[in-house]
């Protein structure tokens, strides 16, 4: 069998007293493109932050290419090829573009493999070249995005985790986005994206997993679950 990328096996996960995730299974192959489907305080982003260290499971196990890391440390998990694209894009506003792009690096020693990394996410997202030099505070909401997934790109990943592509973005930024990440994932990175625009969401996975009150309730092909008459109807407000 291929080695899996990802493979989260009967994960619980909470806060406190209060468990949110239950019993979660998913995988993500290699190169593989993998949507989360939820609505919200479903669980998505406890998931997400389970897969990248920020949150330790009370149960169950997370390993990255067959190796077991579920009480592994955020750094742990950089280094094994995931970076984490977090909700809300969390940049450092009094920073420049440039500096924000580099933090995404900072576990890395390969210099010439940086500064290759670097014209390749300004060649994806020019106006960040443009404006390398100015603080990312300046930035709109769809060029913020474009510097949280182009730091995100410059850990080098295999897997790059994404929270929320385009919550409060105009649709031609979002077309913009996901186009990129379409390119992203065909030189063979993979991506488990959470997207609330569920639509796009089918459109850019290979698979897709739904998450309902923290467990998975329905997973598979994403054509096949975009043509879910369950699916339509609860989370694309088609009949
Ligand atoms: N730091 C925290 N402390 C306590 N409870 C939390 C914390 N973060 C999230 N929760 C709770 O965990 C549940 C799941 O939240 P989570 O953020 O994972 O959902 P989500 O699916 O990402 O939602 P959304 O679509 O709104 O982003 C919610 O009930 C939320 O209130
Ligand atoms: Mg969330």
């Amino acid at each position: 069998m291929a080695p899996r990328k990802l493979a989260v096996a009967n994960l619980q996960a909470g806060y406190g007293d209060v468990q949110v995730l239950w019993d979660v299974t998913m995988e993500v192959g290699p190169g593989e493109l993998v949507s989360i489907i939820g609505s919200n305080g479903a669980g998505k982003t406890t998931l997400m932050r389970c897969i990248s260290g920020l949150l330790v499971p009370t149960a169950g196990s997370i390993e990255v290419d067959d190796k077991v890391m579920t009480q592994a440390a955020p750094a742990n998990f950089v280094r094994a090829g995931i970076a984490h694209v977090p909700e809300g894009r969390r940049l450092f506003s009094a920073m420049s573009i440039r500096d924000n792009l580099l933090m995404g690096a900072y576990l890395r020693r390969d210099k010439a493999g940086i500064a290759v990394d670097l014209e390749r996410v300004y060649a994806m997202f020019p106006i960040l070249a443009e404006r390398r030099w100015q603080d990312a505070g300046t930035l709109s909401g769809g060029e913020q995005q474009m510097c949280a997934i182009g730091r995100g790109l410059m850990a080098s990943p295999s897997l790059l985790l994404i929270d929320e592509l385009s919550l409060g973005l105009a649709p031609r930024v979002v077309e913009l986005l996901s186009e990129s990440l379409r390119a992203v994932n065909k030189s063979g990175v993979a991506i488990l994206l959470v997207e609330q625009d569920v639509m796009n969401a089918l459109e850019l996975a290979d698979r897709a997993y739904v998450i309902d009150h923290g467990r998975v309730t329905m997973s598979g092909p994403a054509m096949s679950l975009a043509n879910d008459p369950a699916i339509r109807e609860a989370y694309m407000g088609l009949a």
